[in-house]
């Protein structure tokens, strides 16, 4: 079996890829207890003791609104510690699989046209500004994979569904904003993309990696409530009300639509976000 080097193993994401890959691959999973990113001697030593075929970055600072304040904290975890990764990798002959964000986009496109991988990135968040220095970082590994993935939810940590259907216990309506948009992730459908990436080792780059549909955060909570048959009120908001009412909130792109063409064209088709999404829920409200 193949070594897996899965960094950020109690994340999120990272929690359910190490409970996928472990089927099919020998994992060694590293939490921020057991490995700060930060810290390159550490991250080269670990990586030279289990000398691994794929080496998958879940850890981040994720917190989109906290980077504001936080930056410099942002830039150590999302940009300069994935040079430690990317700089081990390459020492080893390890291929390095980095997630990153479609908040390295400035979101100005008219909602009609969608971003491919080769367009210019350019963030408009202390969060997107940090984990493009990553990416720039990840490419320093000699093979490498960046998956932009988006709006990630799943059972293993706090998110914007599981927000929504809590906010739907105690209140008769809720404000949500319907002027950015993009595609809400499940965990797992990106957990599948890497797999396949990993299964087929195409050319190495950045592929756009989220769940296939788009929509705004208002029409997603819609979903959300209809699927759940909850009957709380969904009241839509424009993103500067938004500000208004949450000030120190972080500046999000308005148009963070990602493109999938890259990832179709190697034959790997995610899921519609709301099959998805009705995945998700079965688990969510057992
Ligand atoms: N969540 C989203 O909506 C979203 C959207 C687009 C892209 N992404 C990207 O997707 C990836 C996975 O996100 P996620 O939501 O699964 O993240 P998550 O649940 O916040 O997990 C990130 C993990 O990284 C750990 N970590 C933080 N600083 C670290 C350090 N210095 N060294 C080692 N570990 C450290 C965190 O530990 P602590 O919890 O102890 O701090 C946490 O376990 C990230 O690259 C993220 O940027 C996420």
């Amino acid at each position: 079996m193949k070594k897996v080097l899965l960094i950020g193993a109690d994340g999120m994401l990272g929690g359910e890829l190490k409970e996928r890959l472990e089927k099919n691959y020998e994992v060694y999973g590293t939490t921020l207890e057991t490995l700060d990113i930060c810290d390159r001697d550490a991250v080269f030593a670990k990586v030279k003791e289990v000398n691994p075929y794929f080496i998958i970055n879940c850890a981040a600072f994720t917190n989109v609104d906290a980077c504001e304040v936080k930056e410099d904290l942002a830039l150590a975890v999302n940009g300069t510690a994935v040079e430690n990764i990317a700089d081990s990798a390459k020492s080893v002959g390890a291929t390095f699989i980095h997630i990153s964000t479609d908040y390295v986009f400035p979101g100005n496109l008219p909602v009609d046209q969608i971003y491919t991988e080769d367009m210019q990135p350019a963030p408009v968040s202390a969060y997107g500004r940090t984990k493009l220095v990553g990416e720039n970082n990840a490419k320093k590994a000699e093979k490498y994979y960046i998956l932009r993935t988006a709006w990630l939810y799943g059972i293993r940590g706090k998110n914007f569904v599981k927000t929504m259907l809590n906010a739907s216990k105690t209140r008769s309506e809720v404000t949500v904003v319907d002027d950015q948009h993009g595609s809400p992730t499940s965990t797992t459908t990106l957990c599948k993309i890497i797999e396949q990436i990993m299964e087929k080792e195409p050319e190495y780059g950045v592929y756009h990696s989220t769940n296939e549909g788009f929509t705004t955060w208002c029409q997603f909570t819609k979903k959300i409530y209809e699927l759940a048959g909850i009957e709380t009120k969904v009241i839509p908001l424009t993103s500067e009300q938004y500000k208004e009412m949450n000030p120190a909130s972080s500046d999000r792109p308005k148009n963070s639509q990602l493109s999938k063409e890259k990832l179709k064209k190697i034959g790997i088709i995610p899921d519609n976000y709301e099959d998805a999404l009705k995945e998700y829920l079965k688990e969510e409200l057992q």
